[in-house]
């Protein structure tokens, strides 16, 4: 379980996040979602140990700030917003580099193991192909099979490990989207934890267990995708009008912005 409470962080003199409380449970999917500069990154950076911060983050009841890099990387795998990498490694390169930070429990078998993570994310054969000359969308992929080799397993020694996902599919096509989340879900399903930052709400509705929603570094709403996707929050938060709709075979929540575009939309 990772259990944030009362988390605040201050950048350049300035409090980006203040006073934010969710419960992350193994086994779940956990969405963080809001508008741009709302402080989900802010919030994932301090839950993965990247920023210091006030309050407390407990990792399987570990409080992460008193945890030695070396421990959080056995424990929980990070894929960050930006993925900018300057120098000319190959694609076999990246995901290797999962393999040095993580638990490697098959030393001999690393180039299985990435082989793994990369067909995992539908790159077999990219092996030797130059990050740079890479689709924004295939970089996104990349890093995500560095994730996975340094967490492969969902379980280890009897503790849910985590993938930390800032908008894991933010450059994806609708089928990579889908292979990414449902990558994500089956981690979940097998024991593991995922917490992703998410801006497509209707790939929210569908594959989250609960959502976050952020508004000016504070936690707006929390809970079920049900519970948290309605009329008056998303517009509370948003500022914009929105439809919430339900798929009628199973009640499924999807937003749409018809009604902001039928009433003209103009953003203040
Ligand atoms: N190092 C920093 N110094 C000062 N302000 C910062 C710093 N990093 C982020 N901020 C500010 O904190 C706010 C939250 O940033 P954050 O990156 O957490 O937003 P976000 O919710 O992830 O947004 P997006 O959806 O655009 O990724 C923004 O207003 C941003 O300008
Ligand atoms: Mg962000």
């Amino acid at each position: 379980m990772i259990e944030v409470s009362g988390v605040s962080v201050r950048l350049s003199g300035k409090t980006i996040v203040s006073q934010v409380g969710f419960t992350a449970p193994a086994g779940q999917l956990t969405a963080i979602a809001g508008p741009n500069g709302s402080g989900k990154t802010t919030t994932m950076k301090a839950v993965s140990g990247e920023l210091p911060y006030a309050g407390s983050v407990l990792l399987n009841g570990q409080e992460v700030n008193a945890l030695q890099p070396w421990q959080l990387a056995t424990m929980r795998g990070v894929l960050p917003q930006a993925n900018t990498i300057s120098f000319p490694f190959t694609v076999r390169e990246v995901v290797r580099m999962g393999l040095t930070t993580g638990v490697n429990r098959n030393p001999g078998k690393a180039e299985q193991t990435a082989a793994k993570a990369l067909a995992a994310v539908d790159l077999g054969g990219f092996e030797g192909r130059f990050y740079q000359e890479l689709s924004g969308g295939e970089q996104q992929r990349v890093q995500l099979a560095r994730v996975l080799c340094q967490i492969a397993e969902p379980i280890v020694d009897g503790k849910p490990c985590w993938l930390l996902l800032d908008e894991p599919v933010s450059s994806l096509d609708i089928s990579h989207q889908l292979t990414i989340m449902t990558l994500a879900r089956k981690f979940c399903e097998a024991g593991g934890g995922v917490i992703a930052v998410m801006h497509d709400l209707n790939l929210t509705a569908l594959f989250a267990d609960q959502i976050i929603l952020m508004k000016s570094g504070q936690v707006a709403a929390s809970g079920s995708v049900r519970d948290v996707l309605t009329d008056r929050t998303m517009e509370s938060v948003f500022g914009c009008a929105l439809r919430i709709n339900q798929i009628p075979a199973d009640g499924t929540p999807f937003v749409l912005a018809h009604s902001a575009v039928q009433s003209g939309y103009n953003p203040a």
